[in-house]
């Protein structure tokens, strides 16, 4: 680690997102340290501090979090810990190392009886725990480091983890039809699109470091709003041009489906501040997803790879 080769340390070893970063952060020629569980756990602060002040990082870019929204009704100060006090002290030891961080936070900070997309300023009413500590997170990070760039994400699918996405295709394999809550509304993110925004983002306070006008919040999600069934739908006919099933996506609405935490109905974001800011939007989900089924699957009217067998076996 020099001063010629800054270095970019990731939270998050396994998440989707921290691999996506990984993966596209080597492909731009970045110097990265990834570090995440056992050795680095955000519900041990000192942790997490420890790891900053050694690595000494150029940049702290905090991909970890606790992400069972459901889970988090029943285990809210593991939730608290992690998004909340966890991520303040990797923002509060970047500040100290000189560090600018990059965090991401959630469309769910928002309760959804807007009726157009939100923007950054909206008011926050968070419905539920996860909500609620990612929310807190977001404040308590912008108090100890205004080096910050939080991005407000959602509905992240990948290749890498467990997703809405990946579960999707393996239910087509197993069921003739599936039912997909069709009364919420948001933006499906390919996690290794997030992943080129933070590298552009990188590019632009290297270049800029004290504009402050490139640090806040920013909503960073792909574009074009769909529904859970719409997206299911979508990920099950993008299946099926590539060999596999192709079961019937049923519409469902919340109620049909309950789940311990209640989500916004409408959670779609707009992303005109990061275009203003940083000249960047990201492309619409259904190109990201192509991509993504390429990646899981394999290529249309190709046979379905070995991969997709283990992935999903
Ligand atoms: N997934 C979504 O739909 C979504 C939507 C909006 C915002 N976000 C935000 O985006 C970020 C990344 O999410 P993701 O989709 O990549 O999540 P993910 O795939 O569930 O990965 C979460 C990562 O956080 C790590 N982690 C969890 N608890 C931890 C702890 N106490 N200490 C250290 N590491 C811990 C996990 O570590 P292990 O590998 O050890 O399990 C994993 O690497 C999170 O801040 C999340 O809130 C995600």
């Amino acid at each position: 680690m020099t001063a010629d080769t800054p270095t970019i340390l990731i939270l998050g070893r396994n998440g989707q997102v921290a691999r996506s970063l990984e993966e596209q952060l080597i492909a731009h020629g970045r110097t990265v340290v990834k570090v995440g569980r056992p050795e680095v756990d955000l519900c041990d602060p000192s942790s997490v501090s420890r790891v900053i002040r050694v690595a000494r990082p150029a940049w702290v870019i905090n991909a970890a979090g606790y992400t069972a929204v459901d889970r988090a009704e029943d285990e809210t100060q593991a939730a608290f810990a992690a998004n909340a006090i966890g991520a303040q002290a990797a923002a509060l030891a970047a500040s100290e190392a000189g560090a600018p961080i990059i965090h991401f936070s959630t469309d769910y900070v928002f309760d959804g009886t807007k009726a157009m997309p939100y923007v950054e300023t909206d008011a926050t009413s968070p419905l539920g725990i996860y909500g609620q500590s990612k929310l807190e997170g977001e404040q308590l990070i912008a108090k100890v480091n205004q080096q910050h760039v939080i991005l407000r994400t959602a509905w992240v699918f990948s290749p890498f983890g467990a997703n809405f996405a990946k579960t999707m295709l393996r239910l087509n394999r197993e069921r003739p039809t599936i039912n997909v809550v069709d009364d919420q509304h948001g933006n499906p993110t390919y996690a290794p699109d997030l992943a080129d925004i933070v590298c552009r983002i990188i590019a632009r306070l290297s270049e800029s470091p004290s504009d402050q006008n490139n640090f806040g919040i920013f909503h960073a999600v792909n574009n074009s709003p769909t529904t859970w069934c719409g997206f299911a739908q979508a990920i099950v006919e993008g299946a099926a041009q590539r060999g596999a099933p192709h079961a019937t996506v049923n519409p469902i609405t919340t109620k049909d489906y309950p789940t311990k935490a209640e989500r916004p109905k409408y959670s779609v974001l707009s992303t005109n501040k990061l275009a203003k800011v940083y000249g960047v939007r990201l492309r619409p989900w259904q190109d990201a997803l192509s991509d993504a089924l390429d990646r899981l699957i394999g290529r249309r009217n190709e046979k379905p790879s070995h991969r997709l067998q283990q992935d999903f076996g």
